[in-house]
Formats: structure tokens, C-alpha cells, sequence
């Protein structure tokens, strides 16, 4: 048996068709149902749903053979040495810094004023800002970071943004880039000794499967 572990939301809307291109279509509607273990179209390959942040630990301690999960994740968590030999390029979209339209991002980091940043990317923020040489006090949130400078909470937030709309329905504007983010495939070293030939293959289906969605 290969488990997969997913996680509902965007990242497993864009996987569904990647996994079914390759031969493993996911039988019930995660979103509906409550079941959080899936049959696929594929005996010996089933799904379990869980938190995009718990996907690493799963496929890390053999809860699950293979994952799929964002390289935000990989990178704020650790990417726990788990062989990453796809990217997906689904779940597109980048990490950004905002602020309050009408706050002065550029002149503050240029007059060198401590800047306040909410933001539950705790590592990939301290890592930005001291690669700029930019002052600032870090907040630690874990949702809703958009309303962190509507209150007066932080100057400016780091925070996934997609399409850009979460940003302009609050009045904040996107000022930097920190970096791009997309979906990666994730597998467990020890499975992939274990299980090679069922899992070399699947990752092959899956590579094929992302080449031909870019055609
Ligand atoms: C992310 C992010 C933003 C939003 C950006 O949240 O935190 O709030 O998407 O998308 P947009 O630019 O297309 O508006 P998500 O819905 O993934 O949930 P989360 O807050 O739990 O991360």
C-alpha cells in the first residue's frame, strides 16, 4: 500500500488532476465528506487528509509515503531531509511583504526605522529582513495577519499572497517579494528503499502528469 498525504484547500483541488492524469484518481470529494482516509482508483494507493503543516511529519515518520505540500512550509518548518523530487507547480503563489496603504515602506527601511512585521513565517521572515539589513520587531500570528496593521498591531505584514484580492479588500498593498512558492512533492527515504519500484513509478506518472499540464 502507498499512502499519500494531502491537504484540503487549493493545493488538493490542483493535485486531483495531477494524481489522476497519473493513474490515481481520488474517489469521494475530500472537501464533503468527514472521512480523513480515501480510496483512490488505484487498490494499493489511498490518501489521508491532513494539515498542510503536519504533511512533512507524516511522510517524515511513515504515516505516509509521499506528501505534497508548499515550499513555504518546507522552509518556515524544515524540510526534515525528506527527498523532494517534484515540484508541482500547482498551489502557485508568493510570499510577500504589505503594509497599510499610505505607510512609507521604502523611506522607513531607508531611514533605517525599526519596522513592526505580523506574520506566522516567523523563520522566512527573520531570514528576509536580516538579508536586507532591515530592523524590525517580529509578531507572531496565526491567522487573519491582515488586520494586523488595519489595528495598529504591526507596520506591515509577510503573508502568502495569490491572486491579491485578501490584500486589496483590507486596504494593504504588496511591496516586496520575498519569494515564490509552489506545491512540492515530498517522499519518505526509508519507503522509497522499501516500496522503490510502486513509488518510482508513481513519481515518473506524476512527472509526466505536471510536464503535460504545461503544454
Ligand atoms: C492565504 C493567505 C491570504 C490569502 C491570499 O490564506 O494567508 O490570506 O490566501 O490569497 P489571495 O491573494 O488570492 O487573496 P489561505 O486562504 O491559504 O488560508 P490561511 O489564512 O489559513 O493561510
Amino acid at each position: 500500500m502507498i499512502t499519500v498525504a494531502l491537504s484540503k484547500g487549493r493545493s488538493l483541488d490542483e493535485t486531483r488532476p495531477l494524481l489522476k492524469a497519473a493513474g490515481v484518481g481520488v474517489l469521494e470529494d475530500a472537501e464533503s465528506s468527514r472521512k480523513l482516509m480515501l480510496g483512490t482508483t488505484q487498490p494499493g494507493v489511498r490518501v489521508v487528509l491532513v494539515r498542510t503543516s503536519d504533511v512533512p511529519t507524516y511522510v517524515q515518520y511513515g504515516g505516509a509515503d509521499l506528501g505534497v505540500v508548499g515550499r513555504d512550509i518546507l522552509l518556515e518548518y524544515g524540510d526534515q531531509g525528506l527527498y523532494q523530487p517534484l515540484d508541482l507547480r500547482v498551489g502557485v503563489c508568493r510570499l510577500s511583504v504589505a503594509v497599510r496603504a499610505g505607510f512609507d515602506y521604502a523611506t522607513a527601511v531607508k531611514q533605517g526605522s525599526r519596522i513592526r512585521v505580523a506574520t506566522k513565517y516567523m523563520q522566512c521572515a527573520r531570514d528576509h529582513f536580516a538579508n536586507k539589513g532591515v530592523h524590525v520587531d517580529l509578531i507572531k500570528l496565526y491567522g487573519s495577519m491582515e488586520l494586523a496593521p488595519l489595528t495598529g498591531l504591526a507596520d506591515a505584514i509577510v503573508d502568502l499572497v495569490s491572486t491579491g484580492n485578501t490584500l486589496k479588500a483590507n486596504d494593504l498593498v504588496e511591496v516586496e517579494e520575498i519569494m515564490q512558492i509552489s506545491s512540492r512533492l515530498v517522499v519518505n527515504r526509508a519507503a522509497l528503499k522499501v516500496k522503490r519500484e510502486p513509488l518510482r513509478a508513481l513519481i515518473a506518472a506524476l512527472e509526466r502528469a505536471v510536464a503535460d499540464s504545461e503544454n
